[in-house]
């Protein structure tokens, strides 16, 4: 008789097979920009996250290099025991100060940072009212705490008042939202959000992944575009991996929500910190982002791009970020649309449920600023073809 473990392991496997919901993995041989190479085919990279193309800048890669050699490969340690580095510490203390935030925790992931925020900010009586659509770091943290979580509808501000209002007054109370939605693409309605939380003397906690890079006038997200101060947004989280390049995370806030969370965030305490190379590049891509070359040019292809969607009346969400959803809405017919994309030489990302809501699974369009003029028209003629089909 087989184990246990085995069984399901059988079972799980093939009923995700069944639904069309098994996820496999490609082997990405090349990878450089704007173009993927896999199975020895390259096609045009619709589906990465790094949308301002900074993970192969020299002027990123060069401070990486000097970081190896100067601390080696690996942080040797957790950051309370000596993996903490100066090159952290510039790191904090850079964005601590662009952000308007009194302190800066690094996190090895955004996944970790969200995670670890729930799992030593909340407590049993508390509360947490959330965006359905917030990323799954957030709310299976907040589902594995003894908090109560109450989800509103996706940018609903009227749902989340009403939400906050049957809530005890006596409880401590988050409000949690994306800036930039990491499948939908659109932003939150982020000034309503600051006063619904004033109102209900509740804290507001923005994960900015997607709008580190990409928001405000000088690309640091949403602080950055809605000019928002520490008391407008307590908590900021923002991850490393998507425009900036590198990988890791941080959130930003008050000295002493940064000094409870480093005595109290498990992820942090006993977790390898992130390489000081990584740190010393992530600092140099952030002061690029700033400086807004590589912002203006995703910005010339978002354009591009809307006005081919519009010409052609492509059903893709209205977004104006990097992110650009094109809904198909089943399991099979996404899989269908995204070879179908692959066979013209364009690959893009095909989002499943649960990772977006069952119905509205979707071909997750990413641009990106390594993106040429003909990439662009490439990619809207190969939908247009796809739709030609009636695979999307
Ligand atoms: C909104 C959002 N938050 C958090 C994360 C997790 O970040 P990381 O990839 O650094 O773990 C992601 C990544 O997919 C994300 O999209």
């Amino acid at each position: 008789m087989s184990n246990p473990f085995e069984q399901r392991f059988r079972h799980a496997l093939t009923h995700k097979t069944q639904q069309d919901l098994l996820r496999t993995r490609y082997v990405a041989e090349d990878d450089y920009a704007g173009v993927l190479k896999v199975n020895g085919t390259a096609y045009l990279n619709f589906a990465s996250n790094d949308y301002l193309g900074l993970r192969f800048d020299e002027r990123v890669l060069q401070p990486f290099v000097e970081g190896l050699s100067k601390y080696g490969s690996g942080s040797g340690a957790s950051p309370l025991v000596t993996g903490h580095s100066i090159e952290h510490a510039r790191l904090e203390a850079w964005l601590a100060e662009k952000l308007g935030r009194e302190a800066v925790l690094l996190f090895s992931s955004g996944f970790a940072a969200n995670h670890a925020l729930c799992q030593a900010l909340l407590q049993k009586n508390d509360v947490v009212v959330s965006d359905k659509l917030m990323h799954a770091s957030f709310i299976e943290g907040a589902m594995v705490s003894e908090a109560r979580l109450k989800r509103f509808a996706h940018n609903d501000v009227a749902h989340a008042q009403t939400l906050l209002e049957a809530i005890d007054k006596d409880s401590a109370t988050l409000i949690a939202s994306e800036g930039v939605f990491s499948m939908d693409g659109d932003t939150a309605p982020v000034p309503e959000l600051v006063s619904l939380a004033q109102e209900h003397h509740a804290m507001l906690m923005l994960d900015d992944a997607h709008a580190l890079g990409v928001l405000g006038d000088n690309g640091l997200g949403s602080v950055d575009a809605f000019g928002l101060t520490q008391a407008d947004c307590p908590i900021v989280m923002g991850t490393f991996g998507k425009a900036v390049g590198t990988s890791g995370a941080f959130i930003a806030g008050s000295q002493d929500l940064i000094d409870y969370l480093v005595n109290h965030a498990k992820h942090y305490i006993y977790s390898t910190a992130m390489s000081a190379a990584n740190a010393r590049a992530t600092l140099a891509s952030l002061a690029l982002i700033v400086a807004g070359e590589q912002r203006q040019r995703l910005q010339s292809n978002i354009t591009r791009f809307r006005k081919g969607v519009a010409r052609h009346d492509l059903p893709v969400l209205a977004s104006q970020t990097a992110i650009q959803p094109y809904i198909v809405g089943s399991a099979e017919g996404v899989l269908q649309a995204s070879d179908y994309l692959r066979a013209l030489g364009v690959w893009v990302g095909a989002i499943r449920s649960p990772t977006v809501p069952k119905g509205s699974d979707r071909l997750r369009i990413t641009l990106s600023a390594v993106h040429q003029d003909k990439d662009i028209d490439a990619l809207i003629d190969a939908l247009c073809l796809m739709r030609e089909q009636g695979w999307g």
